[in-house]
């Protein structure tokens, strides 16, 4: 029994994080990639202001439409955000953990941004993407890409914009480390 709570104290930091890869969910690869330097100090929520989605497949095809619609009419190397996160419970990987992304200017270098899919101005997401928005938190924070003592803030926090959305903006206001001034 001690030996089980040992092990898992020890290990359980570094399970690996399933995320659903570029490969998986049919994406276009980087044209370029910028070096992000890692740990961070931000951590940036956005939501995309599309529908939202239920299944692999639908959050797969959501973030193909957000990639082609960086890359074709921005004119972006790839899809802006570093990772998404869907009501399936699943982390879809964007720019990922090594790259830039193109998502929060001014931020983007020093910063990861997640991005729920969907529209959360007036609902917030359920509790599948909640959750796994704060499992890719502590991975972060357990492989060292995200400071200890990390911000975690909004997407309207460091522009006029409505994103996160209302209703998730509230909601992680209430999660440890969020910060109200920058
Ligand atoms: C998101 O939803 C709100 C109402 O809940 C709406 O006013 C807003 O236009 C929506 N945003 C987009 C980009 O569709």
């Amino acid at each position: 029994m001690i030996f089980m709570i040992f092990l898992s104290v020890f290990f359980l930091p570094f399970a690996h994080l399933e995320t659903i890869l570029r490969e998986d969910w049919g994406g276009e690869y980087p044209a370029r990639r910028a070096p992000m330097t890692t740990p961070v100090q931000y951590f940036v929520i956005h939501h995309t202001a599309t529908g939202r989605c239920f299944n692999r497949r639908a959050c797969s095809k959501i973030v193909r439409t957000i990639q082609n619609y960086h890359m074709k009419h921005r004119g972006w190397s790839d899809i802006g955000y570093n990772f998404l996160v869907g009501e399936d419970g699943n982390v879809y990987e964007g720019r990922g953990w090594r790259t830039v992304g193109a998502h929060a200017p001014g931020y983007n270098s020093k910063s990861i941004g997640l991005s729920f899919i969907g529209n959360f101005s007036s609902k917030k997401p359920n509790q599948k993407a909640l959750t796994a928005a704060k499992e890719l938190i502590r991975y972060a924070i357990n492989h060292n890409k995200l400071k200890m003592n990390y911000k975690l803030i909004g997407h309207r926090q460091t522009k006029m914009t409505d994103c996160p959305g209302t209703a998730l903006y509230k909601e992680i206001s209430t999660w440890p480390n969020w910060v109200k001034r920058l």
